[in-house]
């Protein structure tokens, strides 16, 4: 039953064996490393227990071949989850972060020497939550810290913040720690923006050199959809702040169209359920905002709790999470939605048709979402970025062990995770999806 991936030039290590002993141990288990001594991309010519006896190679650094038929009958005593929140699915049991692969069209996303490490940490403050955006003119990333949750340092009287670290520090503190893929710790910028930005959680671009941010808003001041100078004074514009006279109830995430200049962006309830919105007044749903008209008409309804936003690179697939699984103050409820929906977009209206599941997640909530030059999807999830292929097949997992609410590609080859009081870098074969524009 040990699978080979014979499509691609490397075998792999094939870790999904130690599942079933891990059950069975006292001494914990640590994937290939504990299991098998290995040092990192180390050849392994360890055996399965029984089975196929075939040598095992693991290549690349601290990834994990987990196949579904290792794990698809768990028997009558089994190793089941109770909690999606709470509880991981980690079966070698492997110390985070690692690629936890389990379709060998991974690797291809991987590539042979892929790595992944935290470059920025802090323990007590959730400075890198969302709104992920590459700025290509400098190799910097801009973030936002966590608005009204955990750690998020933000309240109904705070304002969240919104940063950056420079991909030149984060490359240069690399090529200093060598091959070791020890973390590192690069220096975070606060940007000092006016206050008409509050409570930012989405955000996208460059969109004609600005940030595109939209804000959740704070008490009675309004969600908005802003355009920022990246640069100092970092002065503002904004778009949008209310559906015709109505404040919004906190806008949550945004893209830009690919071939056009519009605007798409998810509001939901989530102010209110973390303490910082009054009631809402509006259902969730998705908007279209033609920046120049300021035209703004709704074009999807009917989530529960509708979160990320993406595009195909063509335009003419929307996804849109739905996160009702997490109700802020009202507690997660694993039996509603942690699931990323597609749409078609209306070719002439622009309104999202044709809803169906692309895919539902096994770890918390699937939130902010993005995907590369092969239409793969990538989101922030219970437990890091979760990867599918444009078919809906989980391939594999950046597993953090911790929940990431948002990635962005800094060109082809580089991802950068939002983990909360982490930041995560991922040097990978993967090229980006272009998001900035023109
Ligand atoms: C990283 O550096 C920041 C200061 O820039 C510090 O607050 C933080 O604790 C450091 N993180 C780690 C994990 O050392
Ligand atoms: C910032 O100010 C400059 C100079 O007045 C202006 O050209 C630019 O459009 C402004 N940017 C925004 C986002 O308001
Ligand atoms: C969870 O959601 C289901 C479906 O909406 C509902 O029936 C149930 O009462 C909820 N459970 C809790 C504990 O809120």
């Amino acid at each position: 039953m040990v699978a080979k991936s014979s499509a691609i030039a490397v075998a792999i290590g094939f870790a999904a064996w130690a599942y079933a002993a891990s059950q069975s141990q006292s001494a914990p288990q640590s994937g290939a490393t504990a299991a098998h001594s290995l040092p990192p991309q180390a050849v392994c010519s360890c055996l399965p227990p029984g089975g196929d006896r075939s040598p095992l190679i693991i290549i690349l650094y601290s990834s994990q071949f987990v196949d579904p038929r290792s794990f698809a009958v768990l028997g009558n005593n089994g190793p089941f989850r109770e909690s999606s929140f709470t509880q991981f699915f980690n079966p070698t049991n492997t110390t985070p972060p690692f690629f936890q692969v389990f379709h060998p069209d991974f690797l291809k996303i991987l590539g042979p020497s892929a790595t992944i490490r935290a470059v920025a940490a802090n323990p007590t403050f959730a400075f890198a939550h969302e709104a992920p955006i590459w700025l290509p003119a400098t190799d910097e990333v801009t973030f936002a810290s966590n608005d009204g949750g955990a750690l998020g340092m933000s309240d109904i009287d705070h304002n969240n913040q919104v940063s950056r670290i420079s991909l030149k520090e984060v490359e240069a503190a690399i090529a200093k720690a060598g091959k070791s893929h020890a973390p590192v710790n690069v220096s975070v910028t606060k940007l000092d923006l006016p206050d008409t930005i509050q409570m930012t959680n989405g955000g996208t671009g460059p969109f004609f050199g600005n940030l595109i941010l939209v804000n959740s808003g704070r008490g009675p001041l309004p969600p908005s959809v802003a355009l920022v100078n990246p640069s100092p004074p970092h002065n503002t514009t904004v778009l949008l702040d209310n559906f015709f006279g109505r404040q919004f109830n906190s806008l949550n995430d945004v893209k830009i169209r690919p071939g056009t200049n519009t605007l798409f962006f998810t509001d939901v309830t989530y102010g209110f359920l973390n303490h910082f919105r009054p009631l809402p007044l509006m259902p969730n749903q998705v908007y279209r905002l033609e920046p120049d008209t300021r035209r703004v008409r709704v074009v999807a309804d009917g989530f529960d709790r509708c979160n990320g936003i993406a595009f195909s690179r063509d335009g003419k697939t929307a996804f849109v999470t739905d996160t009702g699984a997490n109700a802020g103050f009202l507690g997660n409820n694993q039996t509603e939605p942690a699931t990323i929906y597609a749409f078609d977009v209306d070719p002439k209206t622009e309104a999202f048709k044709n809803r169906r599941v692309f895919a539902y997640v096994d770890t918390g909530i699937a939130d902010g979402v993005q995907l590369d030059a092969e239409d793969n999807l990538y989101a922030g999830c219970g437990d890091g970025v979760q990867v599918w292929n444009p078919e809906g097949a989980l391939l594999g997992k950046f597993f953090l062990g911790t929940t990431s609410a948002n990635l962005v590609f800094a060109g082809d080859s580089r991802l950068v995770i939002m983990a909360e009081t982490a930041i995560y870098f991922a040097e990978i074969a993967a090229k980006a999806n272009k998001l900035f524009f023109p």
